[in-house]
């Protein structure tokens, strides 16, 4: 059994990291050694549980953090999958997006992309006028 990563981790982190019945959530404050469990629980599935590298998938919120979690699991594993929420999604829209007749190329848009196509689409149909002087002599 290789050791090297769980040497590295303390008593309440080995626990966490040895832990492969289920589910199982890790609360600590920041800075505390989460990130570094997260990468010992994947190298502990991998090297002594023999899970396929493929079929981990690994999420967060950030690039930030997802650019960390690659640069510590390093070049010796490629996981199936380590990104953001959104990218994690929009990936399995590109894939399956047309069994709910989304096309492939769909694009994505931001809040000052939605504001712009809202105040096109009053313009277009004369409609912007109409509610700012609604709005105005409210
Ligand atoms: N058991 C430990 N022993 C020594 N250093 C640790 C230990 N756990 C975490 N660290 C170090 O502490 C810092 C913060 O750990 P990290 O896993 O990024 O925390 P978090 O994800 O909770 O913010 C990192 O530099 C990490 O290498
Ligand atoms: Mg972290």
């Amino acid at each position: 059994m290789k050791k090297n990563f769980l040497e590295e981790l303390n008593s309440s982190q080995k626990q966490a990291v040895l832990y492969i019945k289920g589910p199982s959530i890790i609360l600590a404050g920041a800075g505390s050694g989460k990130t570094r469990v997260l990468i010992a629980k994947v190298l502990n599935l991998i090297e002594n549980h023999f899970v396929d590298p493929k079929k981990i998938l690994m999420i967060t919120f950030t690039n930030k953090a997802v650019e960390e979690m690659k640069k510590r699991i390093g070049f010796k594993y490629s996981l199936g999958f380590v990104g953001t929420f959104h990218s994690f999604c929009a990936k399995i829209l590109r894939l399956d997006g047309n069994k709910i007749n989304l096309k492939k190329n769909f694009l994505i848009y931001d809040e000052n992309d939605q504001l712009s196509l809202i105040k096109l689409i009053l313009k277009n149909i004369n409609l912007n006028k109409k509610i700012y002087s609604c709005l105005f002599f409210k």
